[in-house]
């Protein structure tokens, strides 16, 4: 394994769905000297990432910045809200989901596990069948993933809150976007969630090492009355040194100085036009593994995910086989099919810093695998993809018609 002061010539492509790629402007902007947390400098940036977040999320509610991976947020938004044997909904969209249940068991609540294929998002009307048959409210929270990160599927949420509303059940909807906030539409107020989970290592465009929970003013008076311990995740510990700028503990300053910079990035583009150049490229990696001749795992096309595409690998053939070969030859890391499938399915992210060359790269990368890993497929996946793409700058110049 090459190490990073001896790896092959020219980037690595970091094609998995998250991590990505960090832009140079984050990585010179993480890369100062490291300032009082005390301070007013700081305070300034606190206000300025806190703020940015908002915006981000969608949401004029609150935001607090935890220095954790996503399974701290995700952590964090359950021991804030709810009580020991509290019962949640959950859906079975595939291995995250399947992972934040056993983190909520572990929790000691009683998870009702709604069963999924894995290439599916949640069945909203499954989820207001059992909110229906729930007449004693003894369901705390409905929690779902947005963007299956194991499959490439996303849920739409506003049909899953207008279930919960048709119900007329007072759960609290609490959603993960770890792997679709700033790469697909997302908004938390418009969309009556109760709490968003985020993480930075994903559309973001940072390092792992942030996370987040957006959460709604119910979600809030939840927190005064639940019961779940809870000391370096309460969020009312948070918030009113946040009100300055200032948090209650020691704040990953580096990380936040890149979270200044990759919002500033976000809104410069702004974030319609990051969501369509994410909706272009997965429509041409689409175009590319249909061109191939491969099966996409997303069942319905209309739930394919932006940010990242699975591809099931022909019988007879291993996922990690190939994807060894691809980072061996040509220096691209793609992702590895997690838990059910496991082998049998490999993931291209296409999110966070990227352009239309970088996705060409990534899919030349991908068919030339193929043919050397003889995966039996046909030719001609990037013209397709090319052929998109010219079509959609085409379409993007100011005299087209
Ligand atoms: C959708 C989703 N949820 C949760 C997680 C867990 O986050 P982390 O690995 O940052 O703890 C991930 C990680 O990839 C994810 O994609």
């Amino acid at each position: 394994m090459p190490t990073a002061d001896r790896r092959p010539a020219g980037r690595h492509f970091l094609q998995i769905p998250g991590p990505t790629n960090v832009p140079d402007r984050v990585l010179r902007a993480i890369d100062r000297p490291t300032i009082d947390h005390r301070g007013p400098e700081f305070a300034e940036l606190g206000r300025t990432v806190l703020a940015g977040m908002k915006r981000v999320f969608g949401t004029e509610s609150h935001v607090v910045i935890y220095p954790a991976s996503g399974t701290g947020a995700w952590e964090a938004a359950l021991v804030n809200t709810l009580s020991p044997g509290d019962r949640v909904l959950m859906a079975e969209t595939g291995q995250f989901a399947a992972l934040w249940r056993k983190l909520a068991e572990r929790l000691s609540l009683s998870v009702e596990f709604l069963p999924g294929d894995w290439r599916h998002g949640v069945d909203a009307s499954e989820v207001e069948s059992r909110l229906r048959a729930d007449t004693a409210h003894a369901i705390k929270a409905v929690c779902i993933v947005h963007n299956e990160t194991s499959t490439g599927v996303t849920t739409r949420i506003p049909p899953v809150r207008a279930a919960i509303d048709r119900a007329g059940h007072p759960a609290l909807l609490m959603v993960d976007t770890i792997s679709s906030l700033a790469s697909i539409d997302y908004r938390h107020d418009e969309w009556g969630v109760d709490v968003s989970v985020g993480g930075s290592q994903k559309g973001l465009m940072l390092p792992p090492g942030l996370s987040f929970n957006a959460f709604s003013a119910k979600a809030l008076a939840a927190s005064e009355r639940a019961k779940l311990p809870r000391s370096y995740w309460d969020w009312r510990e948070m918030l009113a040194p946040n009100a300055s700028g200032f948090f209650p503990y020691t704040p990953a300053t580096n990380l936040l100085c890149g979270l200044a910079e990759a919002q500033a990035m976000l809104f410069e583009e702004g974030l319609a036009n990051v969501f369509a150049r994410h909706d272009r490229h997965a429509e041409a990696t689409r175009r590319a593994v249909r061109a191939w001749g491969l099966e996409i795992l997303c069942a319905d096309p209309a739930e394919a995910s932006s940010t990242l595409t699975a591809i099931v690998m022909p019988d007879g053939h291993n996922a990690d086989a190939f994807r060894r070969i691809v980072l061996e030859r040509y220096d691209m890391s793609l992702g590895q099919g997690l838990g059910r499938v496991a082998g049998k399915v490999f993931r291209i992210g296409h999110l966070g810093w990227f352009n239309d060359l970088m996705l060409c790269g990534t899919l030349a990368g991908v068919e030339m695998g193929l043919a050397l890993a003889g995966v039996p497929h046909r030719k001609g996946g990037v013209d397709s993809a090319m052929a998109f793409l010219v079509d959609a700058a085409r379409q993007a110049l100011p005299h087209a018609a």
